[in-house]
């Protein structure tokens, strides 16, 4: 059989599964093309919304005043202190973003990451300066300990040589510890993004006996060990020193298995759940709303965001327009929330638009 007629059969196949009433027949009685005629009735069939409702920025927490310090690697990204957080953070909710990710850099790192749940800690004070200087700014913190890590792995690491052996147990309590102290400075979700076993489990825990029962957990629960990562862990100052994350996270290959670590979130209390990155896991973005209709989440994360800029100053792709089909394909896909360092533009566009 030809190709041409083997395709024929099975479009055939799924037009009549769909088709509501006999009446309605192939071309050139049908013909899709009628509603596409407008930009008006193009609007009116729109299928997916994108809204800055649902819209996440990324910021990232240097010390200091007054700094504004560029990461040459993500044009238009920036490592701030809190003073100039707290203007950048007002910026995105006047456009009409909710909400911000905190990421810290601290001053000093060691081997237990003990910056990442210090009470002064440079997240703990963002946090608190933020929900004073913005109010009604939904302040969502990155639960890891990698940026606080002298060797830069998200738990603690029991030897090290060629591959970092992660003591996964143990790193649970710092964890723990971390979740409690950013929503005792005032955070209003926290989101661990280890891939730590059981830190959902143990973070809900802690938060439970801490008195934060009403403090949500954004898990990041499908986190795939992506190269897509690469910049921002020049804006983060997180990358690892030896080895690299693949004992933690996910391989790229593996579909049924972020469902299981999304399962195992859920049933450990996480009440929105993330998949990351996003553009190159759309099928699991899909399979995960799908199965588990839970709030999901989706970080279109540094390397994305990265290219479509490099492109674009290029004069290669039409920045706008890419970012927004991009954000609008997670969407279609199933998410509800989408963590992007365009946040502050696509919200700006949108309301233009
Ligand atoms: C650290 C963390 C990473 C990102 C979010 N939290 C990097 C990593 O795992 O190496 C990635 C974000 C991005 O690339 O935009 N736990
Ligand atoms: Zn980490």
């Amino acid at each position: 059989m030809a190709l041409g007629q083997a395709l024929g059969l099975r479009a055939g196949l799924v037009m009549m599964s769909r088709m509501p009433s006999p009446l309605i027949g192939d071309f050139p009685s049908y013909r899709p093309r009628r509603l596409r005629g407008s930009e008006t009735l193009r609007r009116m069939v729109r299928e997916t919304r994108l809204h800055p409702d649902q819209l996440v920025l990324p910021l990232f927490i240097r010390p200091g005043r007054k700094v504004r310090s560029a990461v040459p690697s993500m044009p238009g990204v920036f490592q701030l202190s809190i003073d100039e957080a707290v203007r950048e953070a007002a910026k995105a909710q006047k456009s009409g973003v909710p909400a911000v990710i905190l990421f810290g850099i601290p001053s000093k790192k060691d081997a237990r990451a003990s910056g990442a749940y210090a009470k002064n800690g440079i997240v703990q004070k963002a946090v608190r300066q933020l929900k004073l200087d913005v109010p009604g700014l939904l302040v969502i913190t990155d639960v890891c300990l990698c940026e606080y890590m002298s060797h830069g792995h998200c738990g603690l690491v029991k030897k090290s040589g060629k591959e970092a052996i992660i003591d996964n147990d143990p790193s649970l309590k710092l964890l723990a510890r971390t979740a409690v102290s950013h929503a005792e400075a005032g955070a209003d979700v926290v989101a661990p993004s280890d891939m730590m076993d059981g830190r959902v489990a143990a973070i809900r825990t802690a938060l439970d006996s801490g008195g934060f029962n009403e403090t949500p957990i954004m898990s990041y629960a499908a986190k795939f060990a992506s190269a897509y990562y690469g910049p921002f862990r020049d804006a983060a100052e997180s990358a690892p020193q030896f080895g690299d994350r693949r004992s933690y996270q996910m391989d790229a290959a593996n579909a049924e298995e972020a469902l299981r670590e999304v399962s195992l979130d859920l049933r450990e209390g996480a009440d929105i759940v993330m998949v990351k990155p996003a553009l190159a896991y759309l099928d699991i973005l899909h399979r995960v709303k799908s199965e588990f209709g839970y709030p999901t989440a989706a970080y279109a994360v540094s390397g994305e965001y990265s290219m479509i800029q490099a492109a674009a100053k290029r004069g290669w792709i039409d920045e706008q327009a890419v970012t927004m089909e991009s954000l609008l394909a997670m969407r279609r896909a199933g998410a509800d929330i989408i963590l992007t360092y365009a946040a502050t533009k696509a919200a700006g566009w949108l309301k233009e638009g």
